[in-house]
């Protein structure tokens, strides 16, 4: 009876360490086998690095079952031309992204939004043309990006303020002519830039980036060539060889520029309806003509300007008095002549009277002689 009861606890404890362990076993092949199933059709993935590669399989979409906490995504040599706005919106855990040779053309603002982990992109060989300001505002991690052989005609100023991190940045083989220098002074990790290959203007537009490229090399950082394409004598220079006192003209363009320029800035003229111009800044100019409706313009009026002006005003009042000093001279001129012409005559004819009343008086004696 004993014996029984005892074996029949053992029995029972024995089935239930095996549904134990069955049910550990369960667990474990379902867990696998939802990690088999994460994996989208045709990508390779590795548990152990969290990777995740679908590159070269033709693809022109990005599969939608990727696990969410992939943290290497590599899409390269696919048919990629668009990305909907959500395709990264689960994907905070990913660190490299890599979507090379597509056929991308345009990024939606908001596609990179969550990727606060992103430490490297890769966006080389697509033909994106243009990139939006606030593109990588979130990315704050981001050490590598290359953007290298796309269509970029400029960077726009701002799209790498919230990078404090970069370290290496390509631009290589791109339509850019110019760069502006604002837009890469927030990068104060930048160790490397690539910028070759592009079709650079070397004028004055590009004189302040080059202002920074001198600083940036000074700090350390590595520049890739800038071959000048523009204008015809510096094309196959390079622009770090340009010497600077080359660009000291720009600063005298400017200054006949700059009346122009800050017009552009000022605000849009209505003619509809004329703001009131703030007393203080209220010039004589402005009040003169109140129809044309830009009042503001002759506030921008820069010193130069009205330096021309005061010059102009000085050589017209010279030029009036040495012209009334010329008009006065030949009038005195004039009328000294005529005095002294007068008093020729007058002197002429009253000698000859002398003389031709001796004469008469001469005749008269001889008429009277021979009568
Ligand atoms: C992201 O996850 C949320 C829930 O966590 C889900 O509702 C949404 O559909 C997911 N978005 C994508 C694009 O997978
Ligand atoms: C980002 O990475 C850190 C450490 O690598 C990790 O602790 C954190 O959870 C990650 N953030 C997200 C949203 O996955
Ligand atoms: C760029 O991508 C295209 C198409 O994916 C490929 O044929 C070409 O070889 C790539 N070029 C370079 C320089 O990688
Ligand atoms: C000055 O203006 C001319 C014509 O308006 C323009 O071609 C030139 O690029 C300008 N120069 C600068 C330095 O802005």
């Amino acid at each position: 009876m004993l014996s029984l009861s005892g074996g029949y606890w053992w029995s029972n404890r024995l089935s239930l360490r095996w549904r134990k362990t069955s049910l550990l076993a369960c667990w474990l092949s379902f867990c696998a086998a939802e990690s088999l199933i994460a994996c989208p059709s045709l990508c390779k993935c590795n548990s152990g690095t969290l990777e995740v590669d679908c590159s070269g399989l033709g693809l022109s979409s990005i599969p939608l079952d990727i696990p969410t906490n992939t943290r290497t995504f590599l899409f390269l040599n696919n048919q990629l031309s668009i990305l909907p706005e959500q395709t990264f919106s689960n994907f905070s855990a990913l660190q490299r992204l890599d979507l090379s040779n597509n056929f991308l053309d345009q990024l939606p603002e908001n596609i990179f939004r969550d990727l606060v982990n992103l430490t490297e992109l890769q966006l080389r060989n697509n033909s994106i043309r243009s990139l939006d300001k606030d593109l990588l505002q979130n990315t704050v991690l981001l050490r590598q990006l290359d953007l290298s052989i796309n269509g970029l005609a400029q960077i726009p100023s701002g799209i790498f303020d919230d990078l404090p991190s970069l370290r290496w940045l390509s631009l290589r083989s791109n339509r850019l002519q110019n760069l502006d220098r604002v837009t890469f002074e927030p990068l104060v990790s930048l160790r490397q830039l690539q910028v070759g290959d592009n079709p650079w203007e070397c004028d004055c537009n590009l004189r302040d980036f080059k202002y920074w490229m001198e600083w940036f090399s000074y700090r350390g950082g590595k520049i890739d060539q800038l071959a000048c394409t523009l204008p015809k004598e510096l094309r196959g220079k390079d622009m770090r060889m340009v010497p600077m006192e080359m660009f000291n003209y720009c600063s005298q363009l400017e200054d006949e520029n700059s009346s122009t320029v800050l017009d552009n800035i000022g605000p849009p003229c209505s003619k509809g309806a004329p703001t009131a111009p703030k007393p203080k800044t209220t010039t004589p100019e402005a009040e003169e003509d109140p129809s044309v409706g830009c009042p503001q313009k002759q506030r921008y009026r820069p010193v130069s300007v009205r330096r021309a002006i005061g010059t102009v005003i000085i050589a017209g009042v010279v030029c009036g008095i040495v012209c009334i000093m010329m008009v006065v001279a030949a009038a005195y001129g004039c009328i000294y002549a005529s005095l002294m012409a007068k008093y020729h005559r007058e002197l002429k004819k009253r000698q000859p009277l002398m003389g031709d009343t001796e004469g008469e008086h001469e005749e008269q004696k001889q008429i009277s002689s021979v009568a």
